[in-house]
This record gives C-alpha cells, sequence and structure tokens, in this order.
C-alpha cells in the first residue's frame, strides 16, 4: 500500500518528538503534511466580509468563522463515491482571547469589543469538499448549510426545566427561549445526524457581585464576579440585574446542521453543570444513552437514557430522544491494590428515573437545574476533571479523560484517582454490565496515567515504559474506525511537562497496547482538540485552539500578524516547504 505508516507491525505512524513548547508550528509524522481549512474570521454566512484585523465589527463576527474552535465533527454526505469528499463539519467556539483579537486592547474591554467577543462565541458550521483521499479538505464559502451560531441565536428549551419560574426572564417571560450558547467546549455527533454541544465554564461570562445566594446554588457552580467585562454590555450578564438568566446556561444543547433555519435545542434533562460534552451510545433496546462529564476539581461523570427509542432514519422523533429520560451519576469503587492494578466495580447512582426526582427534597427540574447539589446528595466519586468521555463504537468500552487535579492531597487519593497533586492526568476505561450502555453497573480500570515515561507514577496499560513518548493533561478522546484505536488530544503540556500541546494514539488492545506515540504538536501556546479521524484514509482533521495564548503565534501562517484559531487537515503527502 502507498499511505505513509501503513508498515511496521501496524504501529501506523513514526511517532513525533515531543515540541519545546516555545515552537511556533503545527508538527505533523514523516509522509504526512496540513493545511488550514477554516481559521477565526473567514466569511461563512453570505455577506460577510474577509477577515482583517484592523476592521472588525459585531456584524462582521457574526458572519465569520468564531473563535477558539474546539469540539469538531466532519459529517459527510455519504459513505462513497463523490458523496464521501462532500460534507459539513460543525465546531465549537469555546471562548475568546481578546489581547491577541483586538490590535488596540487595553486590557479592558469596550463595550464594543465584548459584543465582537459574543460574536465570536458559539459554533460554526461550514459544508467541505476535497478532491480526492490524498488532498485536503477545504471549505465552501457559499455553502447552502453555512451558519453561525452566536451569543444571539435564539435556543429552544426543553426538558422538565423548561419553563420554570427561575428559567424566566424580563425577555423571555414564559422561561422557553434563550438566546446564545456559550463556552462550548467538547461535543458529540449522534446516530441521528445531529451534533450535541457542552455548554462549560459559563460562570466568567456573569457578574454575580452582590447577588442573594442563601442555597449556594451560585457559588457551587463558581459564579462570582464573572471577569470577562460583559455586564457592561449586556445587562443579562449583571446577576442583579437579571438573576435567572444564568439558569439559563450550563446545558447540553443539539443543533441540526442539515437545517440553517432550525431553532437548536438546550436540553434540560441531561442535567445543568460545566458540561464537557456528551457522546451517545444506542443501549441494547434501543434507547439512547449519553455520557457527560462535569470539568471541575473534584466533580461527576453523569449519564443520561432516553425514556423513548431510536427509529432508524425518523430524524424528527430521534431529536426527541433528548428531551426526556433518566439521569445518573458515577460511583467507582476499587478492589484494592494486591492485583497490581487501578481497578474496580462501579455504578450509576440515581438522580432521576421515569420521570421521579430520586434526591429527597428536590423536584426533578430543580435536579436538572442545579444537579451538582442533587449529586452531591448521593455519594458519587469527586474525580480528576473529567473531560471527554468516549465509547469505543467496535467494542462499546468507554473512555474518560480525567486531565489533571493538583488540588487532590494525599488523603484525599482512591483507586479511580490514584495520584495526589495529579498534574498529569489519567484515563479510565470502564465495560458497561453486558454491554449494554443502559446498564446500572460496570467494572473499570485505569488505562493511562499520563506524564513523562520516566516517572514512575505513570502506567501505559502494564507496557514496558521505554519506546513511549511523553503525554500530558488528556482533555479529547476519539476513535479512528479501527478496533482499539484510541486518540487522546492535550491541553496543558507547556506547563506540566514542558512540551507543545499535541495528538496521541494509544491502542487498547493487541500487543501494542498502552503504546502511546504522538501523531502531531500544535503551536505555541495552543491546545489541541476536537480530532476526527478516519484511518482508513489517514486523514485527521484538528482543532488548532488559542494559538500564541500567554505569548505569539503566527498560526495558520498565511501572512497575518495575529494568530487565528481554527481547523487544520493533516493528510498524506510531503512536508510542506517551510
Ligand atoms: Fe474546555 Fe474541559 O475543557
Ligand atoms: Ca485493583
Ligand atoms: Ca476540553
Ligand atoms: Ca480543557
Amino acid at each position: 500500500g502507498g499511505l505513509p505508516g501503513a508498515q511496521g507491525r501496524g504501529r501506523g505512524f513514526p511517532s513525533i518528538s515531543p515540541t519545546p513548547a516555545d515552537v511556533d508550528d503545527l508538527v505533523v509524522p514523516e509522509g504526512f503534511t496540513w493545511a488550514p481549512v477554516i481559521s477565526w474570521g473567514d466569511p461563512v454566512e453570505p455577506g460577510a466580509p474577509r477577515f482583517d484585523v484592523d476592521r472588525q465589527s459585531v456584524e462582521a463576527q457574526k458572519g465569520q468563522a468564531g473563535y477558539n474552535a474546539d469540539y469538531l465533527t466532519l459529517l459527510q454526505d455519504g459513505d462513497r463515491g463523490w458523496r464521501r469528499r462532500r460534507g459539513v463539519i460543525v465546531f465549537n467556539n469555546e471562548y475568546t482571547n481578546p489581547e491577541l483579537m483586538f490590535p488596540d486592547w487595553s486590557g479592558e474591554v469596550t463595550a464594543e469589543q465584548a459584543e465582537i467577543e459574543m460574536a465570536a462565541h458559539g459554533m460554526t458550521i461550514v459544508e467541505v469538499r476535497r478532491t480526492n483521499d490524498r488532498s485536503p479538505w477545504t471549505y465552501q464559502r457559499r455553502g447552502t448549510r453555512n451558519r453561525r451560531i452566536h451569543a444571539w441565536t435564539a435556543f429552544a428549551l426543553d426538558g422538565p426545566a423548561a419553563g420554570q419560574d427561575w428559567m424566566r426572564t424580563s425577555t423571555d417571560r414564559r422561561g422557553r427561549r434563550v438566546l446564545g450558547t456559550l463556552n462550548n467546549c467538547a461535543g458529540g455527533d449522534t446516530p441521528w445526524g445531529t451534533v450535541l454541544s457542552g455548554e462549560e465554564n459559563v460562570n466568567q461570562y456573569f457578574d454575580a457581585t452582590g447577588a442573594p445566594d442563601p442555597e449556594g446554588r451560585l457559588a457551587r457552580y463558581g459564579i462570582t464576579s464573572g471577569g470577562r467585562g460583559w455586564e457592561q454590555a449586556d445587562r443579562r450578564f449583571s446577576v442583579l440585574a437579571e438573576p435567572n438568566e444564568v439558569n439559563r446556561f450550563g446545558w447540553i444543547v443539539e443543533v441540526d446542521p442539515d437545517d440553517p433555519g432550525s431553532t437548536p435545542v438546550k436540553h434540560t434533562a441531561l442535567g445543568r453543570f460545566k458540561h464537557e460534552g456528551a457522546t451517545i451510545r444506542l443501549a441494547e433496546d434501543g434507547r439512547a444513552v449519553a455520557y457527560m462529564g462535569d470539568d471541575e476539581r473534584f466533580d461527576y461523570i453523569y449519564k443520561f437514557v432516553s425514556r423513548r427509542r431510536y427509529r432508524e432514519g425518523d430524524k424528527r422523533h430521534n431529536m426527541r430522544l433528548l428531551s426526556d429520560g433518566d439521569l445518573y451519576v458515577a460511583r467507582f469503587t476499587g478492589d484494592g491494590l494486591q492485583d497490581g492494578q487501578y481497578d474496580g466495580d462501579g455504578e450509576w447512582l440515581p438522580l432521576v428515573v421515569d420521570g421521579e426526582s430520586r434526591v429527597e427534597g428536590m423536584s426533578v427540574a430543580e435536579v436538572c437545574t442545579w444537579t451538582r447539589l442533587a449529586a452531591d446528595r448521593v455519594g458519587p466519586t469527586k474525580m480528576d476533571r473529567p473531560e471527554d468521555v468516549q465509547p469505543d463504537p467496535t467494542t462499546g468500552r468507554v473512555y474518560v479523560a480525567l486531565t489533571n487535579n493538583t488540588a487532590r492531597t494525599p488523603g484525599q487519593i482512591d483507586e479511580a484517582n490514584p495520584r495526589a497533586n495529579n498534574k498529569f492526568g489519567h484515563v479510565i476505561e470502564w465495560r458497561e454490565a453486558g454491554d449494554d450502555a443502559a446498564a446500572l453497573r460496570f467494572r473499570w480500570k485505569i488505562v493511562l496515567v499520563a506524564g513523562d515515561p520516566a516517572d514512575p507514577s505513570t502506567y501505559f496499560s502494564g507496557l514496558d515504559r521505554r519506546g513511549v513518548t511523553p503525554i500530558s493533561c488528556p482533555d479529547n478522546v476519539a476513535f479512528d474506525g479501527e478496533p482499539g484505536h484510541l486518540w487522546i488530544s492535550t491541553d496543558g503540556a507547556p506547563g506540566t511537562i514542558g512540551t507543545c500541546d499535541g495528538l496521541f494514539r494509544m491502542p487498547t488492545t493487541g500487543r501494542d497496547r498502552g503504546l502511546v506515540q504522538q501523531f502531531l504538536s500544535v503551536p505555541t501556546g495552543a491546545e489541541c482538540c476536537g480530532p476526527v479521524i478516519s484511518w482508513k484514509d489517514r486523514s485527521v482533521l484538528v482543532s488548532v485552539q488559542h494559538p500564541g495564548e500567554g505569548g505569539s503565534s503566527a498560526y495558520p501562517y498565511l501572512g497575518d500578524s495575529v494568530p487565528r484559531p481554527g481547523v487544520a487537515h493533516v493528510f498524506p503527502g510531503r512536508k510542506r516547504p517551510r
């Protein structure tokens, strides 16, 4: 075969060497090259102007690609022929770096800059094409499905919390319609062709100075003094002025990328917390199961199980699956270290079952809105910042990235979070009872304790640590179509092991189980997100998020002096001339 890396024990590609943290480059393995697909400011909607860093406006940004690409998915129009080479990509625009966006940044946001930032948040949907399996994906300036979702896009609320008193505001007296989505981090695509996206660190947008908090609800969600200054541009970000607006963020949202005129939905049945993302697996009986992490030190892993069953080909029906169902939170119990493994049993503790609350003193709608407070009462396991949770589509085993937790003390360790001052993170695998995603019990084990392999506290599925590469702060996990091919992208390597973040592969089965290899590294200051890997054709799409953060970068190296976060495509080819 002519594809690079197809030789040699199926290892697939020559691992790149760790990239020093100050290198401003996107480094890919021998035999591969890369091209930017779309970057911040590229025009997406009809009439949007070309990117011009010196002529930014709210109107322009509403039609241009958003900032800080995170979760990314590619929905091809078909499996074969030309349909395979057309489709849409959807990516989250998690947050903004005003110090990098605005050439005249003074350190204090102006009202106009705040609104440009709001317009640069949300999601970007664009049509893409490639001419053959060795050419890059390129975005279609005039794609009919192109769409920007930003801080003023209307969302419908559904599920138990929709319409409750605490969801009503001065501009939405029914509590069923929210403008905007914020801090969209990871996500997942559904078997019915839609895209899910998690609203994560929404606390940073809301100034709650002086707001009463008798039940500790604001405090449990970290909603204090904001920090972005948006409350000066829009009163809804002032909790004193608009006390319920904050309850309308922190949800899983669902978007139909086929219909740019559709109203996206915030599904309150999936609970409210710092949602990293949500990934779907169908249960044996066809119910849709969503796995979700709450990315905070000592917070939890959740699972939603729909009441209704998936119906093949019935998108209208399937788009209501996440409106109604049961909600659980995970408890991991270790079986001791005598067996030389971090492993044990797990159970899904009920919060909502059959439309009834299982939490004393809280209604279903309250459990869904203040899910952290509900979960606190049932004794789940406090984890080391649960990020992406991803089932392997070929084996059904589920993987969670626990990115790090330097606040864990030696007295707080347990078998599922076994390292005090956990700077480098770890990955847990579990297997649901009977391999059924809706099961209420599971078996789990740690498959990776990350870090520099020279550090004896690291663990690579029992593999001899020679031959593996350093890896730190796993954030996103993905599969590439081959059984057991787990890919991990990282966020935090520069500050922990002194290298650029990147994308890694770690087989979970076979003789190479635990063999971590590095596929690429992202430019200085960036984190690597949203990997979409099709290993059959050696195609890898990644989000390059916040290049130049804390310093400077010229990514994507098209001659602009400002870094432009976006999506890059890595594919077989010769190295780019540099
Ligand atoms: Fe936005 Fe948990 O990473
Ligand atoms: Ca054990
Ligand atoms: Ca993340
Ligand atoms: Ca992260």
